[in-house]
């Protein structure tokens, strides 16, 4: 089985839709079709900045593929300030971002609500990208396998075997994200082994070698390609260096 690469810039609230052209602009002309031919290239911007971003892929026919970095998981309805999964992929978003840990710790989505927004992305034809990982003490306390096995079970559990092996898994360490301090590549590798037992639990053999399972946490270009000689790991969510065309571009090409 061949996985696919997938690698995903994650620009948090940053770039007003203006910047956010810009950016994707830059990135294409880093690009070219062998880049894409071995990688899926994604990019969440901003809510406010998604219809800009998919009006220049699809005006320069580009193949940069677009995602976004939440989502409620109702269709429509009284949800002041939310927006749905029908309202994103009729913008020609493919990608959404489930259960980032900001979206976790800071505004205070649990695990039930993350399991509903990716059941509602995977309803609405869009692939989810499940971001996991353990906070630092959880790491100290030699918890980390048992913290990113619930973590992904609780949102996993009732999708079939079909849509298991349709599915991106981030393994985002806490500690790792925004620090500069990457997870070293074997501990990234041996999280994504755990990630893939469970999905292999629920949706059996074929969908565990299928889905994709992705590393994120202070990856930058100087680090990628040791995250992607992992056999383990199958691409990243890129957020800091994804801001930078040129940073990003390089991490899209981390074999060069
Ligand atoms: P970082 O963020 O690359 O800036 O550490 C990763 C993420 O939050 O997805």
């Amino acid at each position: 089985m061949t996985r696919r690469d997938l690698i995903a810039g994650n620009w948090k609230m940053n770039a007003t839709h203006l910047e956010a052209i810009q950016m994707v602009q830059k990135l294409s002309y880093r690009l070219d079709p062998a880049d894409h031919e071995r990688v899926d290239v994604v990019v969440c911007p901003a809510f406010t900045a998604l219809r800009s971003v998919q009006t220049v892929i699809e005006a320069d026919h580009l193949r940069i593929q677009l995602g976004a970095q939440n989502v409620h998981w109702e269709e429509s309805g009284p949800y002041t300030g939310e927006v749905s999964p029908l309202m994103l992929s009729r913008l020609g978003v493919r990608f959404v971002i489930v259960g980032h840990s900001e979206r976790r710790q800071v505004f205070g989505e649990d695990d039930t609500v993350v399991a509903r927004k990716l059941k509602a992305v995977v309803a609405t034809g869009m692939t989810p990208i499940l971001a996991v990982g353990e906070t630092l003490d959880q790491r100290d306390r030699g918890e980390t396998d048992e913290v990113i096995g619930a973590q992904a079970r609780t949102a996993l559990r009732g999708l079939d075997a079909d849509q298991l092996g349709r599915m991106a898994v981030a393994y985002e360490p806490i500690w790792a994200i925004g620090t500069g301090h990457n997870a070293d590549p074997d501990t990234a590798a041996a999280a994504a082994l755990v990630i893939r037992a469970v999905v292999s639990e629920l949706g059996g053999l074929e969908a565990a070698a299928a889905a994709r399972i992705l590393y994120g946490g202070s990856v930058n270009p100087g680090n990628i390609s040791a995250f992607m000689a992992k056999r383990e790991i199958d691409g990243a969510l890129v957020g800091g260096a994804s801001l930078d065309p040129d940073q990003f571009a390089a991490i899209v090409r981390y074999w060069v």
